[in-house]
Formats: C-alpha cells, sequence, structure tokens
C-alpha cells in the first residue's frame, strides 16, 4: 500500500519581478485572486486534499506570508468587539492548525529543485506533495485530491499534466507518455525542462503539482544545473524515474498561470464571475467596460 501523504511543500521564494512595483514590497504570492492571495488557495487545494503540514520555502521580504498564516489577535478582537463573526469565522476556517506550518529560506535563487531540496529536513522520509502557487487550477475535486487518487492505485510519483498549444511548451516542463491505463493516468516515459519547440516529446506540460517520493531529496542534492542555469526539478525528476515509476494525470479543470499577467487577470475575472455574491455585479461592470471599447464579448 501507498505510504499516505501528509506533507506538502509550497515554494515561495521568488523574486516576482514580472510583477514590479506590486511585488517591490508585497510577495507575489500575497498578489490576491479576487480576496483570497494567491498562496492561500493552494492550501486550501492541499488541506481539501488531506495534507496536514505546510512546508514553505521562503525567501527575504516574505515574513508577511507567515503572518498571513498565523492568529492576529488586533484583528480579531476588533471584529469581536464589533460583532462581526461572519469575518471571524472566514479568518478562523483559513487557518491551519498550531505547528501544523513550518517556514524554511531558499538562501539564494538557484531553481525550483534547489527550493525543493532545502525542504529535506521538514520533509524527512516520507512522500510529499508539492504545489507551485503560481499555477492556480480550479477543479472540483481539487487537482491534488484528483492525483491523490491515482497515486493510491498506483504508489510512486504522480505529476498534474495538461495540454497546452505547441507555441507555448518551451516555457514548460513537458513529459512523454504511454497509453493511458483504466484511471486515466500515463506512465511517464521521459520528461525535459523547457524544451525548444521542435524538441518538445509532446504537448503535455507539467501543470505545477507533483506527489513525489522523499529520494528525490538525493537526485537534487547531485544535480547539476540545467535550463536556465538553474538546479531544475524536472532534471532529478528524469534521474528518479530510472529507478520509480512516474504517472501523469490529466486532471479535470482549468488552469490560470498566475505568474503571467494575463493569466493573472484572467483568474481574477474567472474568480470574480463565479462568486455567488459578486458575480452578476461583476458581469454588468465588465459588460460596460467592454460596451464603452466597442466590443461585446460576454
Ligand atoms: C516550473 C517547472 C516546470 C513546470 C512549471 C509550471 O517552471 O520547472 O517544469 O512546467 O513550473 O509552472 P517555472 O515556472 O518555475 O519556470
Amino acid at each position: 500500500m501507498s505510504r499516505r501523504l501528509r506533507k506538502a511543500v509550497f515554494p515561495v521564494a521568488g523574486l516576482g519581478t514580472r510583477f514590479l512595483p506590486a511585488t517591490k514590497a508585497v510577495p507575489k504570492e500575497m498578489l490576491t485572486i479576487v480576496d483570497r492571495p494567491v498562496i492561500q488557495l493552494a492550501v486550501d487545494e492541499a488541506r481539501e486534499a488531506g495534507i496536514e503540514h505546510f512546508v514553505f520555502v521562503t525567501g527575504r521580504n516574505k515574513g508577511v506570508i507567515e503572518d498571513h498564516f498565523d492568529k492576529q489577535f488586533e484583528l480579531e478582537t476588533t471584529l469581536r468587539n464589533r460583532g462581526k463573526t461572519k469575518e471571524l469565522d472566514l479568518l478562523a476556517s483559513d487557518l491551519p492548525s498550531a505547528g501544523q506550518t513550518s517556514f524554511t529560506r531558499q538562501q539564494e535563487p538557484l531553481g525550483l529543485g534547489h527550493a525543493v531540496w532545502c525542504a529535506r529536513e521538514l520533509i524527512g522520509d516520507e512522500p510529499f506533495a508539492l504545489l507551485l502557487p503560481d499555477m492556480l487550477i480550479h477543479a472540483t475535486p481539487g487537482c491534488l485530491a484528483q492525483m491523490i487518487e491515482v497515486y493510491n492505485a498506483h504508489g510512486g510519483n504522480v505529476l498534474a499534466v495538461e495540454e497546452v498549444p505547441h507555441e507555448e511548451v518551451h516555457r514548460y516542463g513537458v513529459v512523454d507518455v504511454g497509453a493511458p491505463g483504466s484511471n486515466g493516468a500515463q506512465k511517464v516515459k521521459g520528461m525535459v525542462e523547457k524544451p525548444k519547440r521542435q524538441e518538445a516529446p509532446s504537448n503535455l506540460i507539467i501543470s505545477g503539482r507533483y506527489i513525489l517520493q522523499p529520494e528525490i531529496f538525493g537526485k537534487l542534492e547531485i544535480q547539476k544545473p540545467g535550463s536556465g542555469g538553474e538546479i531544475q526539478l524536472t532534471d532529478a525528476m528524469l534521474a528518479l524515474l530510472e529507478e520509480q515509476d512516474f504517472h501523469a494525470l490529466k486532471f479535470r479543470g482549468k488552469t490560470y498561470d498566475c505568474g503571467d499577467k494575463v493569466g493573472f487577470l484572467a483568474a481574477n475575472v474567472a474568480y470574480g464571475l463565479a462568486r455567488k455574491d459578486l458575480g452578476p455585479a461583476f458581469r454588468k461592470a465588465l459588460q460596460e467596460i467592454l460596451a464603452a471599447n466597442g466590443e461585446n464579448l460576454l
């Protein structure tokens, strides 16, 4: 039987240069999709999938992420005094319990593989989930919950994958897979990080959700810099593929790449429209903007 998945890693050390000046003093993971920070949405997905311990690999200027996952006594006292129980309940339900979060720092920006390796002591000798918060996945059940079904059936390592247009493969890790099995998962035969378009083995990209065995840390430890001069997780996974199985799951859901400005804006529109309390008024406001521009897309 597969060992139960209890822990998740969230790499949040990136500088967020693409979102300057917003990210000068605010970590990019704290930018909001409507009213929830991007990092909160990734934690929501992990909690829904049954994860009990949340490991954040942070960097300088990211202290506010730690504050976000802590109690805020002054605010809570003020809300209580004003009888704002709805807001208080919201804060309480979002908060992991005491002792369920750990924070460590990636001291130098050496790549995603290095960031994951920084979590090795906190993960220890057990499988773990890895969620890249930039990739926001809207899915029911959540993407990680879908992956756990595959993990429970096959064990080993599991990657969430999705098809993108061929022109975009060079921005991602790309997998080569075999035929789909009974539960929709496909055995991974190879993978490559940010290939040239003409060298990509497929248009199936790694969507920023992973279930990994702890042996990945030994591979990361000796991994040489790869694409972009960075220590790449994909390269270490390729080394581990020689010893362990990887399955790829084409999950059901929609991804918004919030590391990209258009993706981030699109996520705000989609999540805003989907909100019961805001959707109708927001749709009207959008329609007015489009009409003023001579467009009628909604
Ligand atoms: C990372 C991974 C890549 C994956 C991507 C998803 O790249 O290295 O394999 O496809 O995340 O967002 P990054 O976006 O950090 O360049």
